[in-house]
C-alpha cells in the first residue's frame, strides 16, 4: 500500500492526560501521518504539554466559557478548521457533541473508547465490565456519529479479564493497547483504506463485517 507524499494531516481533541495523543504523537512519523494541532476543552488537560513539548500548535477552547453547546461546537469547529485537518480524533476528549458538530466532520472523526463497543458505551466501563462479569474487554476505535459511542466501529483490541483485576488494573491494560490500536488506526486513514459508507465501516473497497482486531 503506497502512501502520498503529503501526510494525513490530523487535529487531536482532548481533555485530560493525554497518553493516546502521546501514543498518536510517537508513532506519526513511521505511520505516515502528521499531528498539526492538539486542541483541549481543559486549560490544566496534561496532555497540552505534551504537545508543546512536541513541538505541535495547542489551542484551549474552554467549554466553561460558553453558555450552550451550540455556542462551543462553533468556536471548537472553527479552531479546528484553522489546521484545515484530513482527520480529527477523539482522543480522551470528554464532552458531548451537537448533531451539527458530528454532521459536519461525518466521516472524518473517530474517537476511541474503553469497552469492546456496544457493550458499555458511557461513563465507568471498566467498572462496568467488572461488574457484569465478563471474560473479555478492550477497547474501541469507531467513527463518530451522533448516537454517543454508537457509530461504525473500525477496530477492537481485547483483554482478558483476570481475577484479580479491579478497576484500575484493567483500565490499565486497556489503556496499553489503546496506545497500539489508535496509531494503527489512523496509519490505515492514511493509506487510504477507510471509508464510512450508508453508516458502515468500509475496508480496502469492502463492507467490513465486525471490526478489525488489533
Ligand atoms: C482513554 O481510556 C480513552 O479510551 C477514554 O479516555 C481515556 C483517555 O486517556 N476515552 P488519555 O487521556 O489518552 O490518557
Amino acid at each position: 500500500m503506497t502512501v502520498d507524499a503529503a501526510p494525513l494531516s490530523v487535529v487531536v481533541l482532548i481533555s485530560g492526560t493525554g497518553s493516546n495523543l502521546q501514543a498518536l504523537i510517537d508513532a506519526s512519523a513511521r505511520r505516515g501521518y502528521v499531528v498539526h494541532a492538539v486542541i483541549s476543552n481543559r486549560p490544566q488537560a496534561a496532555g497540552l504539554a505534551r504537545a508543546a513539548e512536541a513541538g505541535i500548535a495547542t489551542r484551549v477552547v474552554d467549554h466553561t466559557a460558553f453558555s450552550d453547546r451550540d455556542t462551543f461546537d462553533a468556536a471548537l469547529a472553527e479552531a479546528i478548521d484553522a489546521y484545515a485537518p484530513d482527520l480529527v480524533v477523539l482522543a480522551g476528549f470528554m464532552r458531548i457533541l451537537t448533531a451539527g458538530f458530528v454532521t459536519r466532520y461525518a466521516g472524518r472523526m473517530i474517537n476511541v473508547h474503553p469497552s469492546l463497543l456496544p457493550q458499555f458505551q458511557g461513563l465507568n466501563t471498566h467498572r462496568r465490565a467488572l461488574e457484569a462479569g465478563v471474560s473479555e474487554h478492550g477497547a474501541s476505535v469507531h467513527y463518530v456519529t451522533t448516537e454517543l459511542d454508537g457509530g461504525p466501529v473500525i477496530a477492537q483490541t481485547r483483554v482478558a479479564v483476570e481475577p484479580a483485576d479491579d478497576d484500575a488494573r484493567l483500565a490499565a491494560r486497556v489503556l496499553e493497547r489503546e496506545h497500539i490500536l489508535l496509531p494503527q488506526v489512523v496509519e490505515w486513514f492514511a493509506e487510504h483504506r477507510l471509508a464510512m459508507r450508508e453508516g458502515q465501516v468500509w475496508f480496502d473497497n469492502t463492507p467490513l463485517p465486525q471490526p478489525l482486531q488489533c
